[in-house]
């Protein structure tokens, strides 16, 4: 799904505020500013952002990482980022699961590290055989994976199609159909820009949910594609392949999220602009037993807005036991 949105996250943000924030996230604290729209940059991994390649036979080449702690308590998570970007910006949940337990990390193909380069259009299927071909090739049976916006949407791609290997899924600011149309036209969620969840009292109290202008703006920052490919050159024409999937992709309805047995968090921010409301809502109410997180004044990028909140879901999603497809607590 959508990374960039441009004119809802910086439109009250200046561009030299933006470039004066760009190497420290704490520098872009500003009280004025909600902080939904803060959209931090990413950080370095706690292992030096140290990784290898895997070089399918297909000519694509997959930059990966693991580090963290070997633990027979803890089943490995693997960590899958946003379209158009990189492993760096999960740092703040690779860095403290670490402490505890194995994670993996990969740049999908054609994003990050991994150079965009001997295959043409971008498919999530293709990002979820990827993930399990790293799996295949570290020998590790099956993963919880937790990811974020085109990386939740691959972990469903997982947990539907690989339900041995997949654990359980965290997934953040994923949506089910790239059209944006279903359902719940009246679903009575507040997902605005204004700050305010106020509703709508011509429909009483029903607001209907929004969602922002596509498109990308490139943030001078030490964490992007131009600064990590091998093949920087190709950045721009990765972009604009990423939103032709973004415009067609995915088209799963109720029966393909029925696919999904493992245990589900459906997550997302009460200000996410980049996916309407109603997206997570029909996720969550597709998957069996789905459970349905919204995070508090966050958007779409909550990982880095608010990751000691963002942090703490994650590590309860993945510490809670559960008794077949029903949750205990
Ligand atoms: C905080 O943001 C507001 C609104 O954009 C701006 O007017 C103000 O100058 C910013 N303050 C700082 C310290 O950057
Ligand atoms: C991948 O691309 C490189 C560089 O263009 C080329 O040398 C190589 O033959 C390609 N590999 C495959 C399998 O297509
Ligand atoms: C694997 O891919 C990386 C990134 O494209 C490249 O630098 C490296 O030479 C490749 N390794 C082999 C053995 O082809
Ligand atoms: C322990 O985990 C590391 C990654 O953190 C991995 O490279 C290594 O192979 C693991 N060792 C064993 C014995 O599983
Ligand atoms: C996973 O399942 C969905 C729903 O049936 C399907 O659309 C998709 O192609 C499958 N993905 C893979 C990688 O097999
Ligand atoms: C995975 O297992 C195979 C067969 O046991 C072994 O040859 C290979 O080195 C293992 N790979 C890793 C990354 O541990
Ligand atoms: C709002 O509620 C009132 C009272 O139940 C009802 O008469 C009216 O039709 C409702 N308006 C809309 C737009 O649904
Ligand atoms: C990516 O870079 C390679 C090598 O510079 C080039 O041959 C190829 O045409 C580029 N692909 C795209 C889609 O820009
Ligand atoms: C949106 O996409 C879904 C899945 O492909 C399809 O079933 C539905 O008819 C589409 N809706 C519109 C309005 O195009």
């Amino acid at each position: 799904m959508k990374y960039f949105n441009p004119v809802i996250l910086f439109g009250s943000l200046l561009l030299t505020e933006l470039a004066s924030a760009t190497r420290l996230p704490s520098q872009f604290f500003n009280a004025s500013v909600p902080r939904w729209k803060w959209w931090p940059n990413p950080g370095p991994l706690a292992n030096g952002n140290k990784g290898q390649y895997l070089n399918l036979s297909s000519g694509v080449d997959l930059w990966y990482t693991t580090f963290g702690k070997n633990s027979s308590r803890h089943t490995p998570v693997l960590l899958l980022h946003g379209g158009t970007g990189n492993s760096n910006q999960m740092y703040h949940q690779a860095n403290k699961l670490a402490e505890t337990r194995q994670v993996i990390l990969q740049d999908t193909r054609g994003e990050g590290r991994s150079p965009y380069i001997n295959f043409t259009t971008f498919h999530y299927d293709d990002f979820t055989r990827d993930a399990i071909a790293i799996l295949d090739h570290l020998n590790i049976s099956r993963v919880a994976v937790v990811g974020w916006s085109d990386g939740a949407i691959t972990g469903l791609d997982l947990a539907m199609n690989y339900s041995s290997r997949i654990e359980r899924v965290f997934t953040h600011g994923a949506n089910p159909q790239a059209n944006m149309s279903i359902p719940g036209l009246n679903d009575p969620i507040i997902n605005s820009d204004t700050g305010s969840l106020d509703s709508d009292f011509a429909t009483n109290g029903t607001t209907y949910s929004v969602h922002g202008k596509r498109g990308l703006r490139k943030r001078e920052q030490v964490y992007d594609c131009e600064s990590l490919s091998p093949l920087p050159g190709n950045c721009t024409a990765m972009e604009e392949a990423v939103i032709n999937m973004w415009n067609s992709e995915p088209t799963w309805g109720p029966e393909a999220m029925a696919k999904v047995k493992c245990p589900v968090w459906i997550v997302d921010g009460d200000h996410d602009t980049s996916v309407e409301r109603n997206q997570a809502d029909a996720m969550a109410a597709w998957i069996p037993f789905a459970g349905q997180l919204i995070l508090p004044h966050v958007g779409h990028a909550a990982l880095l807005e608010d990751p000691k909140f963002f942090n703490f879901a994650v590590e309860y999603f993945l510490d809670m036991k559960f008794d077949g497809v029903l949750p205990y607590y």
